[in-house]
């Protein structure tokens, strides 16, 4: 049995684009493989009450949501909606009144139509416009909220937006572009640490960073030096040129805790990647030795490693602010939480400061280029019914258990 530090979080996750609907960004107009769009996606915007109930019932105490500024300001320098941050205010009391701790991320992957069309960014006054959108929202939830997440993973937003094609604009392989973007967020990050910090928040002390998500890429055989190259270049492009770029000294000491989303590994072989998400079978990969879900390789022991490289590295406390898994077999599913709440529970017994952990994802979602065909949902949504129904998968008992108990049995 293990059991967690008293106070640890426990939550599951969502963002915006992904279960609001109606929203009006740069991915209204997509359409995934499947047909799908973000236009309604899980009516969230409509039915926070009733997702906030199925919260209760799983026994969070935790949430990680994202606020969508597209939302919130329709042009560059304007006032904040007042219906709009209303509803999200209403929202965040909601979730108060259920004893659920709000942790809000200001960046999840989309931005207004007016940042995008000018250059997203790339442009450096999309710096200076956030800040102006930081300097009115956070002063506006002040009092409901103490903990804030600046960035969602930078380097996932970057890589699919300008290396591989797969997020709008869909560029590939434009490096200095990618770079530009790490290092306009990352100076965005320090500003709206900096903003936030000043600002403080009635609900208690307020913590702030931003969330790296963490993906170990290897090669599946050793001595073969392409696969090789294509791996250390992935992991500096993706793990360390963002680090690098959001916790230089000056920078680091603008966050007081870091992030951490988990999923797993990639590993090469003969010049491709193996996972699911560049559209290799799990069947196929399952016969090279790599257990996936319908996303990534599986990694638990890894969770571990990065955990005591990033404790090592900056000395702040940890929130892993997403872990999950999306495959139809809940009893794969369930092993791999497991594995992970293992592996977390084992760095905290060797002096890593992790303060909790968000299951991604509450629903099943619109999960970006790939629509709703990868579902990492507590809760299942019957899309094909016009009333979108959420159902409990076992997946949520197992985790209920360790959300009321604070031990994993
Ligand atoms: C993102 C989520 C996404 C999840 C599963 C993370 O990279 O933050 O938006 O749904 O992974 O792919």
């Amino acid at each position: 049995m293990w059991r967690f530090p008293q106070g640890f979080l426990w939550g599951t996750a969502t963002s915006a684009t992904q279960v609001e609907g109606q929203v009006a960004n740069e991915w209204t107009e997509f359409v995934g493989p499947d047909g799908g769009h973000c236009r309604r996606a899980c009516d969230h915007y409509h039915r926070y009450r009733e997702d906030i109930e199925l919260m209760q019932r799983l026994g969070v105490n935790a949430y990680r949501l994202s606020i969508e500024w597209s939302r919130l300001q329709s042009e560059p320098g304007g006032r904040l909606d007042p219906i709009e941050l209303r509803r999200y205010c209403d929202k965040l009391d909601c979730l108060r009144a259920a004893g659920i701790t709000p942790m809000v991320v200001l960046h999840h992957f989309s931005n207004p139509l007016w940042i995008y069309r000018t250059g997203g960014w790339t442009n450096p006054a999309t710096v200076t416009a956030f800040e102006d959108f930081v300097t009115q929202i956070v002063p506006a939830l002040r009092t409901r909220v103490r903990l804030w997440n600046t960035f969602n993973e930078p380097d996932t937003y970057a890589s699919c937006s300008y290396l591989l094609g797969e997020f709008p604009p869909f560029y590939k392989l434009r490096v200095k572009a990618f770079h530009t973007v790490i290092n306009n967020m990352a100076v965005a990050h320090q500003r709206a640490c900096e903003i936030i910090r000043r600002v403080g928040s009635d609900a208690g002390p307020v913590e702030v960073g931003f969330t790296k998500n963490w993906t170990f890429f290897n090669t599946l055989r050793p001595n073969r030096p392409w696969d090789w190259l294509l791996a250390r270049i992935s992991d500096r492009l993706f793990n360390h040129w963002v680090m690098d770029a959001f916790t230089r000294v000056d920078r680091n000491a603008a966050a007081t805790f870091q992030g951490l989303n988990y999923y797993g590994q990639v590993r090469f072989h003969n010049g491709r990647s193996l996972s699911p998400a560049r559209g290799r079978s799990r069947e196929e990969l399952a016969r090279l030795g790599v257990h996936c879900d319908d996303m990534f390789e599986r990694y638990p022991a890894g969770l571990g490693i990065a955990l005591s490289d990033l404790h090592r590295r900056q000395g702040l406390p940890i929130y892993i602010t997403e872990h999950g898994s999306a495959c139809s077999d809940e009893a794969f599913r369930v092993a791999d939480l497991r594995a992970n709440l293992r592996a977390i529970h084992g760095a905290i017994q060797q002096g890593v400061d992790v303060r909790g952990f968000f299951y991604w994802s509450l629903l099943d979602n619109f999960e970006w280029q790939f629509g709703y065909t990868k579902k990492f949902g507590l809760h299942a949504v019957d899309f094909a019914d016009p009333q979108l129904p959420r159902r409990a998968k076992p997946i949520a008992e197992i985790f209920r258990v360790a959300c009321e108990e604070n031990r994993v049995p």
